[in-house]
């Protein structure tokens, strides 16, 4: 059995869709959610799903080895962030090398880096008329958005598209396909 720890930072709807996807499975097991924000869904959902939801100040983050130590104590297998917004510092990155994934909203390396993430990433693709979008699924480096790449999937953006349409279309690819990849590589 392979234990993952989920990071997330707001409404926890992939979060949600990785505990459904793997409720049933002998091989890979949601043990717990790492949040940096208090207040936000992620909890709630957490809680109706019967997964602890951990909640860590700025601090935490910054420093890093508290966090890993939790991981240790829960026997963490692997992370997967799922809109987590705050910077993973070393301490965490160095204990887990080549076991963080991350999920982003936009076809990397287009639309990503500081300042790129959720609704930004769609204001901008609408601004400058594109036509298609998607999601990458990626390994997490010490740089933003820049890990080795896994997994793309696209959907088309159409001229009346706005932010929430396209988030909409955007969410529907995550958690598709978020799942499947995590069961792929783990279970390899
Ligand atoms: C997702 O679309 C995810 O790709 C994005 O935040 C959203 C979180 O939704 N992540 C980033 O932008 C990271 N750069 P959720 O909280 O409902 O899963």
């Amino acid at each position: 059995m392979k234990n993952i720890a989920i990071f997330a930072s707001g409404e926890g709807s992939n979060a949600e869709a990785i505990v459904r996807y793997f409720t049933d499975s002998d091989k890979v097991r949601v043990k717990c959610v790492l949040t940096n924000r208090q207040n936000v869904g992620v909890h709630s959902r957490m809680e109706n799903l019967g997964i602890q939801s951990l909640y860590f100040p700025k601090e935490a983050w910054t420093d890093g080895n508290q966090i890993v130590e939790i991981l240790k104590q829960e026997n963490i297998d692997f992370i997967v962030l799922a809109g987590f917004l705050a910077k993973i510092e070393l301490p965490i990155i160095q204990a887990y090398s080549n076991r963080i994934l991350n999920i982003h909203p936009s076809l990397l390396p287009r639309y990503g880096g500081k300042g790129m993430w959720g609704h930004h990433i769609h204001k901008a693709v609408i601004a400058n008329r594109e036509t298609e979008s998607g999601i990458t699924i990626h390994f997490i480096d010490e740089n933003i958005d820049s890990g080795s790449i896994l997994f793309q999937a696209k959907c088309e953006v159409s001229p009346d598209d706005t932010p929430d349409t396209l988030a909409t279309r955007i969410h529907a690819l995550e958690h598709k396909h978020y799942p499947q990849v995590i069961e792929q590589l783990l279970t390899k």
